[in-house]
């Protein structure tokens, strides 16, 4: 089987590239985790990647004179390694028209709240601080906005009396990591089509 060709972009702790990428290792797999790009040196995501012997490349934002120029160099990893589909997985920038252009309809994020309800950061915080008894994680697709592009998948979570941000984002975080790999099988399975706003589940 020809496999996906995913990049994970990440910019921290990289628990759900470990989930990506422990998914990847399945034999039914449609999918292999091809490199991993990272924004700051100290992420311990880099670690993580270097544990699955999956390439993966600081590259220092502040290194170049804007946005574009960064982004032109990131396509260079991308383009190298023929890459179809990027995953954002706690990557902590926007992202601009180099990327959103190269790459449309094949750029993920997963976020830990239900959107449009929280987004940016502290989703979790945000929740509880709203008092709401409903959270969960949402994979979208990615567009100029934050955390504002086509809904992919979602998964709710029962907030709990007594939850503070770490217990509420524990149990998010454990289902981020079923539903992030599971989206991405769905692309390669060929099952996402974007209508509009809407992603439609073949
Ligand atoms: C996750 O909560 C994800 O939803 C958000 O950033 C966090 C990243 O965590 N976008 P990790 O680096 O994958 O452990």
């Amino acid at each position: 089987m020809n496999k996906g060709r995913i990049a994970v972009f990440l910019s921290g702790r990289g628990s759900n590239f470990t989930a990506i990428a422990r998914a990847s290792r399945n034999p039914d797999a449609n999918f292999s985790v091809r490199l991993v790009i990272c924004d700051r040196q100290d992420a311990p995501g880099l670690k993580k990647a270097a544990n699955f012997g999956i390439p993966a490349y600081h590259i220092n934002p502040r290194q170049f004179p804007d946005k574009t120029a960064y982004e032109a160099e990131i396509c260079a990893y991308l383009q190298r390694e023929n890459i179809e589909l990027i995953c954002l997985a706690g990557y902590m920038r926007l992202l601009g028209p180099v990327l959103l252009d190269k790459y449309p309809g094949r750029i993920m994020n997963i976020h830990p709240a239900l959107l449009p309800s929280f987004p940016g950061l502290d989703a979790q915080e945000q929740a509880l601080r709203y008092g709401v008894k409903i959270s969960g994680c949402t994979v979208h697709f990615v567009d100029a906005g934050i955390d504002s592009g086509p809904v992919i998948a979602q998964k709710a979570v029962a907030v709990r009396a007594g939850d503070t941000q770490e217990t509420l984002s524990r149990r998010i975080l454990r289902q981020e990591h079923r539903l992030y790999p599971w989206a991405v099988r769905q692309f390669f399975a060929g099952r996402l089509q974007i209508q509009g706003r809407t992603v439609i589940i073949k």
